[in-house]
């Protein structure tokens, strides 16, 4: 699909617009601005069609696979061994922790830091990697740890070495690696929408980074529980996520929370980790400054889903959102161009629409 047809399609996905309204939207002009084509355009009720069609498949598939476990009983498994403290909590290697000492000091400089990660091929892989995902390229690839690390700075560094424990976590599972794996990139996903967003909306990018990057952490410390504690058929050994959504959906909030506590984070970005689906439904008056950050990440996770970076949902209207109004986000034209452009994040082709980064 052209880049048109793809902002068309999400514009409408986001907001709900109807095919005939949309022509009349920033966007439409935006996309028009983007990129002339020279394909036909493609009928607004047919991408609209297709674009939820596909989601609608994975939603029922989640329904038929699910029934394979005892939810409850894992869930109360798992409480248990969270209070006699035998659940096992992600905790930070050696060689990380001493990576971001290395970051923190006062004589940081790269070199030494390249150096303490060579023995660390799979973290520097994922610098290399993340340095040249769309969100952080510049015209020219990074093609050294050194250059990657020096695109990316220190902050955003020490959050891709927090994150990086996750995969470590589970190595040597190999059956969660498709599980893992499709965290992983969701909540890379949220960490860049997070990271875009707070430059408008008042947050410190980094924070906002590093939350989205967290935010879903306690998945990953749970799947790997159930796989050490309970009986799973093994036709469902690699099952996705859909799989286990009974089980991660009342806890991982809390696990995560209870995972970072232990780690040198923020209170806002602990909060975020602990509450960011909670955020719609505390009370008004339970809701604080503390809970901001925790409303960027739903949001961002909302948007996220409907990009079809994570799990399955249902058609959003992004501006109705409670989290919508926490963040501060109106109703107006300029918000709706500015969110619409999250998918400029994720187009390959950016950097050729954009020559100056
Ligand atoms: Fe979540
Ligand atoms: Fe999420």
């Amino acid at each position: 699909m052209t880049l048109i047809g793809k902002i068309a399609e999400f514009f409408s996905a986001l907001f709900g617009i109807a095919a005939t309204q949309a022509d009349n939207s920033a966007v439409s002009t935006s996309s028009e601005q983007a990129e002339p084509s020279a394909d036909p355009p493609i009928p607004m009720d047919s991408m609209i069609e297709a674009y939820w069609r596909e989601y609608v498949q994975g939603k029922h598939e989640a329904r038929e696979t699910v029934k394979a476990l005892d939810e409850d009983k894992i869930c109360a498994g798992i409480t248990k061994r969270v209070n006699d403290g035998t659940f096992r909590l992600i905790e930070i290697p050696a060689n990380i922790l001493r990576a971001m000492e290395l970051i923190r000091s006062e004589n940081f400089n790269y070199c030494n830091l390249e150096e303490h990660l060579q023995n660390s091929p799979a973290m520097a892989t994922e610098i290399i990697r993340i340095a040249n995902t769309t969100a952080f390229r510049r015209k020219k690839s990074a093609a050294t740890l050194r250059d990657a690390m020096a695109r990316l700075g220190k902050r955003t560094l020490l959050s891709v070495l927090y994150f990086g424990t996750t995969r470590s976590f589970v190595a040597g599972k190999k059956h969660l690696e498709p599980i893992t794996e499709s965290i992983v990139d969701h909540s890379y996903a949220v960490a860049t929408i997070s990271r875009y967003m707070a430059a408008r909306y008042g947050f410190d990018p980094e924070e906002a980074f590093l939350a989205g990057l967290l935010h879903d952490i306690g998945k990953i410390a749970i799947v790997s529980d159930v796989a050490d504690n309970a009986d799973i058929p093994y036709m469902h050994k690699y099952a996705s996520e859909y799989f286990y959504e009974d089980i991660l959906n009342p806890l991982h909030e809390y696990i995560g929370g209870i995972i970072v506590a232990g780690w040198d984070v923020k209170p806002e970005i602990a909060l975020a980790i602990s509450s960011h689906h909670q955020i719609q439904v505390i009370a008004d008056d339970k809701i604080t400054e503390q809970h901001r950050l925790a409303a960027l990440i739903n949001f961002c996770d909302i948007v996220a889903r409907v990009l079809g970076k994570g799990r399955w949902i249902d058609e959003q209207n992004l501006l109705s959102l409670r989290s919508a109004a926490l963040i501060g986000i109106a109703d107006t034209n300029d918000n709706i161009a500015y969110i619409n452009d999250i998918l400029l994040l994720f187009d390959d082709t950016r950097d050729m629409l954009d020559p100056a980064t």
